[in-house]
């Protein structure tokens, strides 16, 4: 079985993350997804709409997806590739090179983000919409 792991906030799931986790799982059988606890985005200085608790279940509720486990600290990808004998790390190419690192470990993807949508877009969105 061919496993890939992927991280990220995925705080209001918008169709970037789908297509993200979409094309992650086509590369292979199954797809773990690390997502950022609160105290990992305070220390990233990033505040998520959705909890913790609350991003885990949306996201396990998406058919690409077939693990969610938490991610606490930055240096952890490497424990979790062992852990999980993962094959393939895949992130969005805004952090493009940024995890070249564990090409010792697996094989690293980078996939072209979606254009035009992101979290901090949506935020600003609804903060226009009129009441
Ligand atoms: N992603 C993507 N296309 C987008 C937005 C995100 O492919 N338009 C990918 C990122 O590259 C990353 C994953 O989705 O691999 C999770 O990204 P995340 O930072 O949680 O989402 P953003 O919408 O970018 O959130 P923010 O605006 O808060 O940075």
């Amino acid at each position: 079985m061919k496993k890939i792991i992927t991280y990220g906030t995925f705080d209001l799931i918008h169709a970037g993350h789908i297509s993200l986790l979409r094309r992650a799982k086509e590369l292979g059988d199954h797809l773990i997804v690390g997502i950022s606890t609160d105290d990992f985005n305070n220390i990233k200085n990033k505040k998520a709409y959705h909890t913790f608790e609350d991003r885990k279940i949306i996201l396990e509720a998406i058919r690409y997806v077939d693990m969610v486990i938490p991610e606490y600290t930055w240096k952890q990808k490497f424990e979790d590739i062992k852990k999980y004998e993962v094959d393939v790390f895949v992130m969005g190419d805004d952090w493009k090179s940024k995890f070249d690192s564990l090409k010792n470990l697996c094989e690293v993807v980078y996939l072209p983000r979606t254009e035009g949508i992101s979290t901090s877009e949506i935020k600003k969105g609804i903060s226009r919409v009129d009441k």
